[in-house]
């Protein structure tokens, strides 16, 4: 059975506690995480979001789980909301094959967020909900998370399989709501520009360029390795302190034979994450990258 929006959000604002929304593609849990966190901040509540969608990023850039707390109905204007309070490096903007960063990252922020006081801690998600991929994600995340609620968004039973999970292996509260009349598609062309825009943004905020030592990456680099293969490619900056400091581009320079970082960030990195794709600051994607056919190894 399902209830309104109005009765979701009624519920949740009483209760509190983790809200973890899932729904496929343009189901309106965007849109729905905002809406929430604006009536909970109006209702006194501490609340934090934490975006686990790493392609459609609001919070943070593309390849990143992001986590802000939001205190002011400011913060969800866009530029505001874009703004992290922590992340996550995931390296990628396609899930498959890279669950185990998505899940421990959306885990850990959401963890930190309830840390830091959060009462009401909105979990955004990835519209991979289908499938062997999509049902082991959500799975995984709701069992590390814990959330207290799930709020899942039909269309008609592609969310079956997923909220038969929910039910069967968590103990939260499932409400179930009909996907809002108001939800509009969006075409796979606007979705690759806002994903570009997210990335060109954080990258306006003004680059340096800085050289990298090889011996400082996650994997490690295999001996005699061709630093040449890893030009262009999306990098985690960490602090050593399990936090990811921000996002860079590697850049390979061929008369010296050397890497150089660019990224906004050029304080307090300790250590490199490669991640599985290649991105001009410009936002442009330049296709994703397998790790293993990179060195050579399993
Ligand atoms: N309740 C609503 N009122 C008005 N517009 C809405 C509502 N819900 C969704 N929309 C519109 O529908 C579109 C898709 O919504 P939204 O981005 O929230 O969905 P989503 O499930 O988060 O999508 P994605 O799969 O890309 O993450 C957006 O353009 C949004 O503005
Ligand atoms: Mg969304």
């Amino acid at each position: 059975m399902t209830v309104a929006l109005e009765d979701a959000y009624a519920r949740l604002l009483d209760e509190r506690g983790v809200v973890f929304l899932l729904g496929d593609i343009d189901t309106g849990k965007t849109s729905f995480g905002l809406e929430l966190a604006r009536r909970s901040i109006s209702a006194g509540i501490p609340t934090a979001i934490v975006d686990a969608d790493t392609v459609q990023s609001s919070i943070g850039p593309p390849t990143t789980v992001g986590m802000k707390r939001i205190e002011s109905p400011e913060d969800l204007e866009d530029e505001r909301l874009f703004q992290a309070d922590a992340m996550g490096f995931v390296g990628t903007i396609i899930p498959k094959g890279h669950l185990l960063p998505l899940v421990t990252n959306t885990a850990k922020l959401t963890a930190r967020a309830k840390a830091e006081g959060a009462e009401m801690v909105i979990v955004d998600t990835t519209s991979l909900v289908s499938g062997i991929y999509g049902q082991s994600l959500k799975f995984f995340k709701m069992d590390l998370i814990h959330p207290d609620h799930i709020v899942a968004f039909e269309r008609g039973g592609e969310l079956e399989p997923v909220v038969g999970i929910a039910q069967r292996f968590t103990p939260a509260n499932v409400i179930e709501c009909d996907v809002p009349d108001e939800a509009m598609p969006r075409s796979v062309d606007d979705r690759v520009m806002f994903r570009e825009e997210q990335f060109a943004r954080y990258f306006a905020t003004g680059t340096s360029r800085w050289r990298v030592k090889p011996t400082v990456f996650m994997p490690t680099l295999p001996p005699e390795f061709d630093l040449a293969l890893l030009d262009d490619l999306v990098t985690g900056l960490e602090d050593g302190n399990g936090t990811c400091v921000g996002i860079g581009v590697l850049e390979y320079d061929a008369t010296e034979d050397i890497l150089r970082m660019i990224s906004p960030v050029t304080e307090g990195v300790k250590g490199l994450r490669l991640g599985s794709m290649r991105i001009e600051t410009s936002g442009r994607s330049r296709g994703p990258v397998d790790l293993r056919h990179l060195f050579g190894s399993e």
